[in-house]
């Protein structure tokens, strides 16, 4: 089993504020407008990469990304000239698949498995030197028609346990961690502790949680075994009381000795409205005395709100990285940060559509830290600032 003992947490601390505001192009005031002149003119690459400042510091930065979009033949010839497989790769010392390793794409049909896109990203990972998160064997989301039409309280335990042996089986020894049960906390529901009303709790009972982390624990006794939620990052009175009940999950976790050694905070933010504070940083410590990390699992700012065009968008997202950065990487059981997407030519939020789509004026948003035709952003700086205000602490997970 993977050591999550204390020894592993080393102490990070934040450079003073001079230190950050030495580096900048341009500051032009807190939260809503930090912005950088000429963004698209920085070097991003080398030395200069998300990928290469965050080794140094011991941390690991990476992206979800969509395997269909790499061409890995050409990445595996050394000529490849698509500009979305070099960025991954340059960028990125570790990957998550975006949708790959769900049931949906994994599951076919009740017999088969089809790995096709997931083993594709393992093989670019490998080729490109990066670590790879598991995203996620237990959800509620993007399960396969036959599961919902065919699953009762007779079979589910059967199948999830066949799905997560699988599944964990397939990678084992190969992957960074897992997020082993997603989203399973909703306190609205008004279930007992919190929990969600899904097809897995109503077939199996609040137990299904354990039942996960235990299946995936002795498929793959590697990986570091993830709880993975959103909607945990403020002091709002609706955040604050999910984030107490995911807490109160994994103290009963560690109560009954269930394998855990990770709690994932997506991390899906808004440039406008409250912003994440002393509750987060209250619950990342929380976790410390739990001996669980910490990891940024799906970071991005959206701009529903923002008043503006481009650069507004940009400097109030930027903004948003670079407190938010500040925040959760003091915390020494913080060691890994990654952004759901690299660039916002491929942001799920730019693909939302009807009642949940996004900015009244149509604009595309641009919360990643690289726009629609790849180049850096503000928001690139931003990520890049934070992650240099830690102090060096090499933690052993990071890879360059
Ligand atoms: O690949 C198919 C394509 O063949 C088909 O033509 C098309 C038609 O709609 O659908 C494509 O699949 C979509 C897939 O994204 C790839 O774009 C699915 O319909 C769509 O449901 C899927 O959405 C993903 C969603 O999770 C559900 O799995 C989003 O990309 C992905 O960003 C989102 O990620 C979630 C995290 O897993 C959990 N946290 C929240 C986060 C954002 O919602």
């Amino acid at each position: 089993m993977t050591d999550t003992g204390k020894s592993r947490f080393t102490r990070r601390q934040f450079c003073g504020n001079s230190a950050i505001l030495g580096c900048l192009g341009a500051l032009t005031g807190r939260l809503g407008a930090w912005a950088v002149d000429s963004p698209s003119a920085i070097s991003t690459n080398g030395a200069g990469s998300l990928r290469a400042h965050a080794a140094a510091r011991g941390l690991l930065y990476g992206t979800a990304v969509m395997p269909q979009l790499l061409d890995i033949d050409g990445f595996a010839a050394g000529k490849t000239a698509d500009p979305y497989t070099q960025l991954i790769a340059k960028q990125a010392n570790i990957l998550v698949a975006e949708t790959s390793m769900k049931w949906g794409p994994l599951r076919p049909t009740p017999d088969t498995f089809d790995f096709t896109q997931a083993d594709r990203m393992m093989r670019f990972a490998s080729l490109a030197d990066q670590r790879v998160r598991g995203h996620n064997l237990c959800w509620h989301e993007n399960v396969p028609g036959w599961l919902t039409a065919t699953a009762n309280k007779d079979n589910a335990r059967q199948i999830l346990t066949h799905h997560i042996e699988v599944v964990a089986a397939h990678f084992r020894g190969k992957l960074h961690s897992w997020d082993v049960v997603n989203e399973a906390i909703k306190p609205t529901d008004g279930l007992p502790d919190g929990l969600r009303k899904t097809i897995w709790f109503d077939l199996i009972g609040p137990d299904y949680l354990e039942l996960a982390f235990r299946t995936a624990a002795a498929a793959d006794p590697q990986a570091k075994l993830t709880y993975n939620d959103y909607g945990i990052e403020l002091d709002t009175p609706a955040q604050s009381e999910k984030r107490a009940k995911v807490l109160v999950l994994l103290r009963r976790f560690k109560a009954k000795g269930v394998p855990i050694h990770a709690v994932g905070v997506q991390s899906h933010l808004d440039a406008t409205g409250p912003q994440p504070g002393r509750g987060l940083r209250e619950f990342i410590r929380e976790a410390a005395k739990m001996d669980l990390e910490v990891y940024i699992t799906e970071m991005d700012v959206n701009t529903h709100a923002v008043v503006g065009g481009p650069d507004a968008q940009d400097a109030a997202v930027a903004a948003v990285y670079l407190d938010y950065l500040r925040l959760v990487l003091a915390e020494p059981n913080v060691p890994i940060a990654l952004t759901w997407g690299i660039t916002s030519a491929n942001s799920w939020l730019n693909k939302l559509h009807g009642s949940q789509s996004t900015r009244a004026d149509g604009a595309r948003e641009r919360p990643l830290p690289f726009d629609d035709d790849l180049k850096p952003t503000s928001a690139f700086v931003a990520l890049r600032e934070a992650i240099d205000a830690t102090h060096t602490v090499m933690t052993g997970v990071a890879k360059s």
